[in-house]
């Protein structure tokens, strides 16, 4: 049975190979890598290396190396496909490719993907096209370089009906797969333009694929914001802008970033935070957390200071701990994003920040300490309530919060207890 390379990448993308890794080896992190003592062969000292960013391993000792579908065929002794099969189910990956219809979607997936490959490298050329002044004139305003536009591929969207439609079909692209990428409208005259003169930011998968895209207004046209809304190679929330750039910094710096918005992202990428992701103007979700977790668990949650900003960053904070990832509150001044602050105050205050962000228990803790302070109750309902937070924390860790609850709720910490 052929497997479809599809699924094959698949897989191997929503498989986290130092979880599956680790369940057989135990593993200690050196640098980027994950090193043990190698399971193919006997030895006392580890040459079993992983790399979870780059997705394979590789035993320096008896020379096997390979991807996760190979450790596994190695490891359980099984044939590849059985190996793909297994990864698969774990991972939730169907695999259907045998019925017809099944095989059609595959497809259908890989015609997206080069339509949209195709529609990144048109408004990337369009940028520097005489059309493209007002967007460069746009990108200049808002300082970002020349560099940082190539490495994030920007593009821009001219403001005509045909564009990209006339690009596609010159590239022999069936514009009916082009409209189920989001790149085209039908109209009652045939396709047109989806994005039209706005500055186009792709989002790439951590294998390389360009899935999804956001188009940003150059004036103050509504909406802001243009994205690719639900398509067969792309769901909102599924993925993190940029982390096929940053997980590799994160890996080694062993934390994210995590912003809202595409400029923010960028920008501080081009402020030397390599480990920087945006979620993409929701708060965080479970599939984004495991996403995260396969490269490091700690994470910079640097939202607005705005109470949209708040009620995200809490949320985020339930879904990190929930997936066994820990996080860091970023407090940004009021009226600042983060795209502001490093264009503003530079990148040694953005360290600054992070150095001293709060950690999640300390900012849950303040936030329901004033929700408590609101609700004008008695000293012990306000002791009953603050254990109650406590008490949902790991043990070893209840005592240094009741003497910081007690400090901060002007209590006894025994009555606390
Ligand atoms: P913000 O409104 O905070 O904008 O939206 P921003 O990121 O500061 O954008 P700039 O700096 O003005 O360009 C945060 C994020 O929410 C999503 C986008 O991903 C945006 O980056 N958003 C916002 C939309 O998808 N659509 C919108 O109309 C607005
Ligand atoms: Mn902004």
């Amino acid at each position: 049975m052929r497997i479809d390379p599809g699924i094959i990448r698949d897989v191997l993308s929503r498989t986290d190979l130092a979880a599956l890794v680790g369940s057989y080896v135990s593993l200690t992190k050196r640098g980027n890598d994950l090193v043990g003592l190698c399971p193919f062969h006997s030895e006392k000292t580890p040459s079993f290396h992983v790399h979870p960013d780059r997705g394979f391993f590789k035993c320096f000792g008896c020379g096997l190396g390979g991807d996760a579908i190979r450790f596994l065929s190695q490891m359980e002794n099984v044939p590849f496909p059985e190996a793909v099969r297994t990864l698969a189910k774990r991972a939730g990956v169907a695999i259907e490719e045998e019925t017809p219809a099944a095989a059609r979607s595959r497809s259908e997936k890989e015609l997206i993907y080069r339509a949209n490959d195709l529609a990144a490298n048109y408004f990337h050329r369009m940028l520097r096209e005489p059309a493209g002044e007002t967007a460069r004139a746009y990108c200049e305003r808002r300082g970002l370089t020349q560099e940082t536009i190539e490495a994030f591929k920007l593009g821009f969207a001219p403001d005509r009906w045909d564009g990209l439609v006339g690009e596609l079909q010159r590239d022999g692209v069936d514009l009916a797969i082009a409209a189920k990428a989001g790149l085209v409208k039908q109209g009652q005259h045939g396709y047109y333009d989806f994005y039209r003169a706005r500055l186009m930011v792709p989002t790439l998968s951590t294998t390389g694929e360009v899935i999804a895209f956001g188009g940003r207004a150059l004036g103050d046209e509504e909406p802001k914001y243009l994205n690719t809304a639900t398509t067969p190679v792309y769901t909102k929330g599924r993925y993190l802008f940029a982390l096929n750039v940053a997980r590799r910094e994160a890996a080694q710096k062993d934390a994210f970033i995590v912003v809202e918005g595409y400029l923010d992202c960028i920008a501080l990428h081009q402020a030397g935070f390599h480990n920087a992701v945006a979620s993409l103007g929701t708060a965080f979700t479970a599939e984004q957390a495991n996403e995260i977790k396969k490269y490091c668990r700690n994470v910079f949650l640097c939202f607005d200071a705005d109470p949209a900003g708040q009620t995200a960053t809490l949320k985020s904070i339930d879904t990190l701990v929930a997936a066994g990832c820990s996080a860091r509150v970023v407090r940004l001044p009021e009226g600042e994003d983060p795209d502001s602050f490093v264009r503003n105050r530079g990148s040694e205050a953005f360290a600054q920040l992070l150095d001293d962000a709060t950690s999640w228990v300390e900012y849950k803790l303040d936030h329901e300490i004033a929700t408590i302070r609101g609700g004008f109750r008695s000293a012990a309902e306000i002791a009953r309530e603050a254990e109650k937070l406590v008490r949902g924390l790991p043990r070893e860790e209840w005592d240094r919060w009741r003497v910081y609850l007690a400090a901060r709720l002007g209590l006894n910490v025994d009555d606390l207890r």
